[in-house]
């Protein structure tokens, strides 16, 4: 029977698109399960989208959108990107499922029955960025860690998880299995938080507050919590209880996460399992962050690298290769097109693009593109280790990416490669290629190279699957039969003699670093973009809007009041608007301008002041542009 593997990835709020730091750790889980697969193991991937809490509620109301269409649009987002990445997941779970959500009420009953849930009041400091509340001592300078704001006082009834109760179970166990949280920096950070008492956790949120969320099967006043209800998706996705994924997978459960969800997964998490009656998983994987410039890529940041614009200009593979090759997994990595640009001018298309190329060019000149026969006579004095070599890299490799150490096992790839070009500047088949004597042995040489690249197109299969195809096509392997099963790169001599290899191919283009493209400005993301259009309307219904050019006849600030101007516009009359552009526009850029404006708007006071209509705009992230007209036309034109 196949060993089983399962990896989960964290599910993604759907409050913002998928960036780079995204898709970094969707890409680790699958070079995880590629590489699992090639040992033979019966593998299940889960990504998916976590769609409840009052994030997304605001992130919809941002966007002029219900929740439910909201998480509809940005799920499928995520979901449409992977397989543009070569993602391969089993499974893609979103919170919102009807099968998810009977779980978390399953679940939640079964832990609430044990007594492990009480109903208790609460006052304390939340902050609604995180959705949760902190404590005095978690704050930084009276303000939220992670967003810089100060958190409100909240004081509600609520239920709370009895966390504490655990605590020493959940030490013991932790140090007992050095293991369950790797790299050790991280097991020792989760320790460190459970040296201080660990307070139970509130885990609903009353309907007054939020109604967006798995409501409370024990009661209906109340919605879970969203950590409690998007936890409990990497065993509902296996249909826990009793269904044949969750037996077969989840004995060996691994999750990967970056350090910023470190908590929930390392303290509550163990915890809820061991409540529900829930074997514990496996391991916790835990990365570092993609930084820019020292900062995580977030979008609040506004400084997110987009993925697929990496892919199109720089192609998929050696995007990937990148994002694996350059973060030492579990630190902190800073993203930077140059080095991007480095990682493919020297490792890819230098070191591996040379060495394909080289060896085929070799092949056609000298032996007509067919991969010539071993001569035993002489089969041993050309070898030069270079079997041993290959195996050892392959025994190294194995080990490091068991171990999650990605970029330790493309380095042993890569010493295997440089291993490989000096062993054709040894043997120089060119020099042998001269002398009709030296014939046999210019084909064991010229048939080594093409085993040693045949183990190198397997080894970099989990992260570059669609470079490795090319070049087992080009090494004359059948594109119908997976070779990159490691039992097979362990066999050496795996390639067939006499088999006629096709015209050679660059693998890596080199990139000219005066060229690159897509991180040169921070680009602010458009949420108009997302908006759902409105209901239809008719023309009469739309006729019923008087639109008009005005020309600004005066603009003036109005005391105390940041966002707004006062304006008087010329719309055939003299009307005062008073309009959101202050961070946008200074009164004195405006005066003259035409810009257009909603006549028959029923007035309104907006900081004091009756506003006679309203100017059109366009608003992104960046604020208000003022829509105007192509060429001056006179005040109080109508738009038709
Ligand atoms: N919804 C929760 C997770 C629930 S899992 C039961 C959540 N979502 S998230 O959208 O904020 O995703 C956080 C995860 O995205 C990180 O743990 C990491 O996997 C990935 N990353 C987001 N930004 C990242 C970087 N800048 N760098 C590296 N990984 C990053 O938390």
């Amino acid at each position: 029977m196949a060993r089983p593997f399962y990896v989960t990835t964290p599910i993604y709020y759907v409050n913002a698109r998928p960036h780079l730091g995204h898709a970094y750790t969707t890409i680790v889980a699958d070079v995880a399960t590629r590489f699992h697969a090639m040992q033979g193991s019966d593998v299940y991937f889960l990504t998916g989208t976590d769609e409840h809490g009052d994030k997304v509620v605001r992130a919809a109301k941002q966007e002029n959108m219900t929740p439910r269409a909201y998480v509809d649009t940005i799920s499928q987002l995520f979901r449409d990107l992977w397989p543009q990445l070569s993602i391969n997941n089993s499974q893609f779970i979103r919170t919102t499922d009807p099968p998810h959500i009977a779980v978390v009420e399953q679940v939640l009953q079964k832990i609430y029955d044990a007594g492990d849930i009480y109903f208790a009041e609460y006052e304390g400091l939340y902050c609604f960025g995180c959705e949760r509340f902190y404590t005095e001592r978690e704050l930084v300078e009276g303000k939220c860690p992670d967003h810089e704001t100060e958190p409100e006082v909240i004081k509600e009834s609520n239920y709370f998880f009895k966390m504490s109760r655990y605590q020493d179970w959940l030490v013991e166990h932790i140090r007992n299995t050095p293991d369950f949280i790797r790299p050790k920096r991280y097991r020792n950070e989760a320790l460190a938080f459970l040296s201080e008492p660990l307070e139970d956790l509130c885990i609903s949120r009353p309907k007054t507050r939020l109604k967006w969320g798995i409501s409370l099967p024990f009661d209906n006043e109340y919605v879970t919590y969203v950590w409690f209800d998007a936890l409990l998706n990497y065993v509902s996705a296996l249909g826990y209880p009793d269904g044949e994924l969750y037996q077969n997978f989840w004995p060996v459960a691994q999750h990967i996460v970056a350090k910023d969800i470190l908590k929930p997964h390392g303290i509550y998490w163990p915890i809820m399992l061991k409540a529900a009656g829930i074997p514990l998983y496996r391991h916790l994987n835990v990365h570092g962050y993609w930084n820019v410039e020292q900062s995580k890529m977030s979008k609040s940041l506004g400084n997110v690298v987009e993925p697929l614009e990496l892919k199109n200009i720089y192609g998929l593979d050696a995007f990937r290769f990148f994002l694996i090759r350059d973060m030492t997994f579990g630190l902190d990595s800073s993203f930077s097109e140059d080095s991007l640009v480095q990682r493919i001018n020297s490792d890819l298309a230098n070191d591996l693009g040379n060495l394909f190329s080289r060896v085929l060019s070799m092949v056609h000149k000298y032996c007509q593109g067919i991969v010539p026969q071993v001569e035993p006579a002489v089969e041993q004095e050309c070898e030069l280790g270079l079997e041993t070599d290959a195996q050892r890299a392959i025994v190294e490799y194995e080990r490091l990416m068991e171990s999650f150490q990605f970029h330790n096992a493309l380095r042993a790839v890569w010493n295997f490669i440089s291993r490989m070009n000096k062993y054709v500047d040894v043997t120089a088949p060119w020099e042998l290629a001269k002398k009709k004597s030296s014939r046999k042995p210019l084909e064991v040489v010229l048939y080594n190279l093409l085993e040693g690249l045949r183990i190198i197109s397997g080894l970099i299969y989990p992260v570059m699957p669609d470079t490795a195809a090319k070049m087992q096509k080009h090494l004359g392997l059948d594109p119908q039969t997976p070779f990159y099963r490691i039992d097979q790169l362990k066999t050496w001599k795996f390639i067939k003699p006499e088999t006629q290899l096709p015209k050679s191919t660059v693998l890596f283009p080199r990139v000219d670093p005066t060229e690159k493209k897509a991180t040169q400005a921070a680009k602010p993301e458009i949420s108009g973009r997302l908006s759902e259009i409105k209901p239809e309307i008719t023309i009469e219904q739309f006729a019923k809007v008087d639109l008009r050019v005005a020309t600004v006849v005066q603009a003036e600030r109005i005391p105390r009041a940041k966002k707004v101007l006062k304006l008087k516009v010329d719309i055939g009359q003299n009307r005062i608007i008073v309009a959101g552009i202050a961070q946008n526009y200074t009164p004195e850029e405006l005066v003259g301008k035409q810009v257009l404006v909603v006549a028959n708007l029923k007035p309104a006071k907006i900081m004091g002041t009756v506003s006679h209509g309203m100017l059109v705009a366009a608003v992104d992230d960046a604020g208000p542009t003022l829509a105007t007209v192509d060429r001056p036309v006179d005040p109080g034109t109508p738009l038709r």
